[in-house]
């Protein structure tokens, strides 16, 4: 019984995450970028660079912001998947 209930809220709880309302179409790559990527500048734009560039300029900017490398991998993931 209890272990049913736990698995009907974690279905619950993972439904509503994929469903939710603002976030539905942006990767977490896109949401790391957008929330950490324009504190020292705008928003550069994924195209500004190539698939060649981006990983190695990336670095330098992920430092700044303080990224990990999980979120580095992720907003490499959508810059990459958006130029
Ligand atoms: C702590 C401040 C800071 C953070 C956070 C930061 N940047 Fe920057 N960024 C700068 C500064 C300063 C410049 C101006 C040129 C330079 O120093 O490279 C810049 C310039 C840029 C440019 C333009 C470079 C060019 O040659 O035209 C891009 C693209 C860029 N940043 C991407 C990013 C990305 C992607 C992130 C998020 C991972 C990020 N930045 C986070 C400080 C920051």
């Amino acid at each position: 019984m209890t272990a049913l209930a736990l698995g009907a809220i974690l279905a619950l709880a993972l439904i509503s995450c994929k469903g939710g309302a603002a976030d539905e179409n942006r990767s977490p790559g896109e949401s790391v970028y957008r929330s950490r990527c324009q504190t020292c500048h705008a928003l550069p734009k994924p195209v500004k660079m190539s698939d060649a560039d981006w990983p190695a300029f990336i670095h330098d900017h992920a430092e700044r912001a303080k990224l990990s490398a999980e979120q580095i991998d992720q907003v490499l993931t959508y810059l990459i998947s958006s130029n």
